[in-house]
């Protein structure tokens, strides 16, 4: 974490030795207690869990930063990356053929619905952008969206058109078809911002990979890590991580 980094620092700077081996010990007893804890996760308690949730899978750009994007909102209750839209049987990372990288999101409809994730959509990437997004190029990073059933189908299409509208004389490329089959990717893609954060992922526990791609938690992290949360969630969680480094209870079970 930057502010530990930082403390750090000053430490040696100011040769304050003694500090820096109290510190070194409570970094010694954090590791010792976040390795020896497993939490469960919490959504598996939570009656929420109880709704069925719903499925949505978009493309928009590389699918690390996709799946920031949407970890982070009320109402996601888990994340996962893939590929998805082309006719390759099994693809991987190096040869995944006509697909799109995509993000798959599971959601609580009565939390979150198909439209305010468009929303999310569109202004999360730039739709315009021909074979490519932002630095990405290559057909993989498409922006497209996949419906399940006809109302789904006839948001995307409008708000498509709002987009367009929007956009004038731009052409948006976006497209839009029926889900077929989503193949998860390998597991070094999944979280993959959170994955990269060595300290939150010891702040919650070190959750086998199982855990960690089916986790809530590590998915709002995920985006956190990327901080791509919503500006006043990015906010709450800087302020709540901060406050259990201080109180040196290294264990985070929920946000
Ligand atoms: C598509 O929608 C139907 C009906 O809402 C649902 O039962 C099904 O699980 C959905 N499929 C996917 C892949 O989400």
């Amino acid at each position: 974490m930057k502010q530990s980094d930082r403390k750090l620092c000053i430490y040696y700077n100011h040769h304050h030795y003694t500090l820096l081996v109290v510190y070194m010990m409570w970094l010694l007893s954090m590791n010792i207690v976040v390795l020896g804890i497993r939490i469960p996760d919490r959504i598996q308690k939570d009656p929420k869990d109880e709704v069925v949730v719903k499925t949505a899978v978009f493309g928009l750009g590389s699918f690390w930063r996709s799946e920031s994007v949407f970890g982070c909102l009320d109402g996601v209750v888990r994340t996962a990356v893939g590929y998805a839209g082309g006719s390759k049987t099994n693809p991987e990372y190096r040869s995944l053929g006509d697909h799109a990288e995509c993000v798959k999101i599971e959601y609580d409809p009565r939390v979150i619905n198909f439209r305010q994730l468009l929303e999310v959509f569109w202004s999360n990437h730039d739709s315009r952008q021909v074979f490519g997004q932002g630095p990405d190029v290559g057909n993989q990073y498409r922006s497209i969206i996949f419906t399940n059933g006809t109302e789904e189908s006839r948001l995307a299409t409008l708000s498509k058109e709002r987009e367009q509208n929007r956009l004038k004389s731009s052409i948006v490329t976006t497209q839009i078809q029926p889900l077929g089959p989503f193949y998860p990717a390998e597991s070094d893609h999944q979280k993959f911002e959170l994955k990269r954060n060595h300290f939150l992922l010891q702040l919650i526990g070190n959750l086998p990979e199982e855990e960690l791609q089916s986790s809530s938690l590590a998915a709002k992290l995920n985006s956190y890590a990327a901080e791509l949360c919503p500006w006043r969630t990015q906010k709450r969680l800087d302020a709540k991580i901060n406050d259990i480094v201080r109180k040196g209870w290294p264990i985070l079970q929920d946000l």
